[in-house]
């Protein structure tokens, strides 16, 4: 988007619309008399050059895609120095301006611009993007998760007995790097450890920078690089708090340390949750990589850490330069923006398509504002774009009701009751005098509850609006000896666990209803909470996550999105001692390990999957790997039935892309759809992008999007047929034959030809066409409607592998 619609956008959230009203006739009458409409438009008028000057100098990032010819890391920030000096007034504003010049592989800089001279700039032929900064949350909201996904290490894995395991095969990621960007890193935590690791890659070239509470000896075999990036983030809210958050790459949050120790965190024995909880060894997917830690998210001034933190697009930018420049394989991203922009006006998307020029594989959240669809973040097709789905490890607490009725909660609190029935409410019967009895006042939200009324009781509370630790609060300051929160409709059977600040459970939205039903038709409702207990081999598991974010892909609709699901509900990892386990100030506990849900947890399940891949193969390119992790995703839940959704219904290709997560099967695909850098430039023509790269040419008639050697396909407003191309490439044995099967979206149908493809040796490439059709189209829109998707696949077996890619299609 052009930066000046962002100022008036911006504009318009900051004044009042009824000043844009009254403002043309200030300017065209002269007042006869002084009336107070006048008064308060002098108001205005002089408030306005405040106003003004609080939006305009904004920093901006100005993009120009790759470096053209070699250049001196001088000659290029002097380029940039001379762009600045080209809109400012003198060389010292132009100067004082930068804020970042990117140098590495990106080129480009960040700089305090005002909006006309943001504009000028974006006008310039080379300037591909002009970006006015916003800050973005990241999606907020591991012991079980390895072996559910696959990688047991076996009763003998010391002695190295079970070898055709795939940690073993990876030497358990050893000699890769992974890269998080994220809150930093709690470095004394056992899981980063480096006692028997190898020695750092000769490659490596970052750094461990030093500063509050954190200096080189922070860093080590295992966390081999940290560094931190704030010049954006003090750019807008000002100078560092550093009692919110240290000035260094250490990591006050608990999430950066969570995320890190899920990709490479080393085995540790007989760790557990507060309480001891999901009790058991706590080891990364990948446990010998190495970890490069780019702290580019910080606490929000006068916020609350449990409500998010804050990543702006400037500092991920630099941050990702410099991951590349450093030498990271496989980089971990678990950080959302809530509207998705086109990919050359997005930070991440930018930073990963230089990531990628390298090889390196990019791993991205979804985001976690499903259940509703197109809700998706980080759709580029150069990003593994990730779900979240649970495990099958629930922790019990069950709910027993005055009636003798026994309900199966879930909850991580440490917090126990007494052992007798306490009486029961629901929250809406207890509020305080003041909050009207309707649905939100079930959602025990801040205040809402009367001390009077709950006092003694155990509260049902509904999710909805609020933190569901926070819900614990209220009813905790009522008096509430006991909490139960409740699923509603939209979030279904997806249980998450917390840990709460008092005796606790939760419940799905099934049960919820039983105990509404129940409280409705008692005199003198009672319940008693049972303490929790961990409990494996839960069925059905996995199944998606209410909250993850669902396809279809906004931005460029023609690409799947997402391309897989992993674990996310309930993940266990180490954890921040700089924070408490539910993040909020009032809370003192201190824990090494805590449980978290979200797609930033998913997304590092992926990170480390991709690390084991590249230790395995490491000169498969980042789109094999890709191609590699999606076409080998599952289906099936453990009751060897389709993966459904928190309504209990099968999910579907917006939910799980092409399935879940099996990194054995990934190890060895087969085939694998593959993609170069230059793929994804003639795919950014197709998208009216020319100027990315001054060695690239579009050529005169760019090929459809849909064209982009993806390992999946969406055709969104089909009009009669569309035929595709796609080419795969054998990488497992030599000679070999493969099949094709389809199974065709429901109203369309699909010929793939030719339909069996000859391999003779291993590297050899075949193109192939998918032919999709719209059969019956009133029969489509009679059981669909228009716009809505229909889902199937096609697949490529030698009747060793099955390489599977979902499709999704819509009528025009
Ligand atoms: C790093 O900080 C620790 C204290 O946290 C200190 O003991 C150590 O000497 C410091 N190391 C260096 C190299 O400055
Ligand atoms: C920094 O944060 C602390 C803790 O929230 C707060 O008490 C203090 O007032 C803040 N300092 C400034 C200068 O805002
Ligand atoms: C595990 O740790 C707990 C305390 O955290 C301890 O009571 C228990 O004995 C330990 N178990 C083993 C097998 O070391
Ligand atoms: C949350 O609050 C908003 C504003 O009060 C309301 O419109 C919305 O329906 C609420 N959502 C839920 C799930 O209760
Ligand atoms: C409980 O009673 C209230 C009001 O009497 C009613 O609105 C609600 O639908 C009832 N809930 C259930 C689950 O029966």
């Amino acid at each position: 988007m052009h930066p000046i619609f962002l100022y008036i956008h911006l504009m318009i959230l900051y004044i009042p619309p009824m000043i844009l009203h009254i403002m043309p006739s200030s300017t065209m009458k002269i007042a006869p008399v002084f009336s107070l409409l006048h008064l308060l438009l002098l108001l205005l008028l002089l408030l306005l050059p405040l106003l003004a000057s609080c939006v305009e100098q904004q920093v901006y990032i100005v993009y120009f895609g790759q470096h053209s010819g070699e250049k001196t890391l001088n000659e290029i920030e002097a380029n940039h120095h001379s762009y600045l000096i080209s809109v400012k007034k003198s060389e010292e504003e132009a100067k004082a301006s930068l804020v970042y010049s990117y140098k590495n592989s990106i080129n480009g800089f960040a700089a305090v611009l005002a909006p006309d001279e943001a504009s000028k700039l974006s006008e310039l032929e080379e300037v591909v993007s002009v970006i006015r900064s916003l800050p973005r949350k990241y999606s907020l909201q591991t012991t079980r998760s390895w072996e559910f996904v696959g990688l047991e290490e076996g009763e003998q894995l010391h002695n190295f007995v079970k070898k055709d395991d795939l940690l073993f095969k990876s030497r358990y990621g050893q000699g890769v790097i992974v890269g998080l960007l994220d809150s930093g890193v709690w470095p004394e935590s056992k899981s980063f450890s480096d006692k028997g690791m190898g020695p750092i890659p000769k490659s490596w070239k970052g750094i461990c920078q030093s500063d509050q509470a954190f200096n080189s000896s922070h860093c080590n075999k295992k966390l081999i690089g940290a560094r931190y990036y704030l010049k954006g983030y003090e750019k807008y809210y000002g100078s560092l708090n550093t009692s919110l958050d240290y000035r260094s790459p250490r990591d006050r949050d608990g999430h950066g340390t969570h995320t890190a120790s899920t990709v490479g965190g080393r085995r540790v024995k007989n760790v557990s949750a507060l309480g001891g909880f999901a009790r058991g060894t706590a080891s990364g997917g990948a446990p010998l990589v190495h970890l490069a830690i780019y702290k580019a998210c910080w606490a929000i001034p006068g916020q609350e850490k449990v409500d998010g933190n804050t990543c702006f697009a400037e500092d991920m930018l630099a941050a990702i330069d410099d991951a590349i420049a450093d030498g990271v394989n496989v980089l971990s991203i678990s950080i959302v923006t809530d509207e998705p922009t086109f990919y050359t006006h997005d930070g991440i998307a930018i930073g990963a398509l230089h990531a990628i020029k390298k090889e390196i594989v990019v791993a991205c959240s979804a985001g976690n504002n499903g259940p509703a669809q197109s809700t998706l973040s980080n759709p580029a097709p150069w990003i593994i774009t990730v779900g979240a789905s649970s495990v099958d490890r629930a922790f019990i607490a069950p709910l027993v009701l005055g009636n003798g009725r026994e309900f199966e909660g879930q909850t991580v609190t440490p917090y126990k009751l007494k052992e007798r029935m306490y009486p029961l409410a629901y929250a809406a019967q207890v509020v305080a005098p003041n909050v009207p009895k309707n649905y939100i006042a079930g959602q025990c939200l801040p205040n809402s509850l009367s001390p009077k009324k709950a006092k003694g009781k155990i509260v049902l509370c509904l999710r909805g609006n609020g933190t569901r630790i926070g819900k614990g609060m209220e009813v905790k300051r009522a008096g509430g000896v006991g909490f139960i929160l409740g699923n509603v409709p939209a979030t279904g059977a997806e249980v998450v666990v917390d840990a709460h600040v008092l005796p606790a459970t939760a419940v799905d939205s099934d049960t919820a209803i039983k105990i509404l039903k129940y409280i409705n038709s008692s005199i003198r409702p009672t319940a008693y909470i049972n303490s929790a207990r961990t409990v494996l081999h839960r069925q059905p598991a996995p199944f998606m996550a209410a909250f993850t974010s669902r396809g279809p892909n906004t931005i460029t609709p023609n690409i799947l999105k997402p391309d897989i699901t992993a674990p996310g509900l309930n993940i266990l990892a180490a954890w921040s001692e700089a924070s408490s386990p539910t993040k909020l100030s009032s809370d003192h506990r201190v824990v090494k390990y805590n449980i978290l849900s979200g797609t930033s947890m998913s997304c590092p399940h992926v990170g480390a999957a991709a690390a084991l891949l590249k230790a395995i193969h490491p000169t498969w390119s980042s789109a094999a790997i890709r191609s590699a992790l999606i076409t080998s995703a599952g289906l099936r839940n453990n009751m060897k039935e389709l993966i459904t959704d928190e309504t209990g219904n099968p999910a579907n290709s917006f939910q799980y892309g092409s399935g879940h997560l099996r990194p054995t099967k990934a190890a060895d695909p087969g085939l694998v759809y593959d993609a170069t850098y230059s793929d994804y430039l003639l795919f950014l023509c197709s998208n009216g992008v020319k100027n990315l790269d001054p060695s690239f040419k579009c050529p005169k008639e760019s090929p459809s999007t849909n064209n982009l050697n993806y390992p999946s396909l969406a055709i969104s407003k089909l009009n009669g047929t569309v035929t595709v191309k796609r080419t795969v490439t054998n990488v497992g044995g030599g000679k070999s034959v493969y099949f094709s099967r389809v199974k065709p979206p429901m109203g369309f149908s699909v010929k793939v030809s030719p339909s069996i493809l000859f391999f003779k040796h291993v590297g050899q490439k075949k193109s192939f066409t998918i032919r999709v059709k719209a059969e019956n189209e009133a029969e489509i829109e009679g059981s669909m409607g228009k716009n809505e998707y229909s889902f199937g696949w096609y697949t490529w077996t030698d009747g060793v592998h099955i390489v599977r890619s979902p499709m999704a299609v819509s009528l025009a």
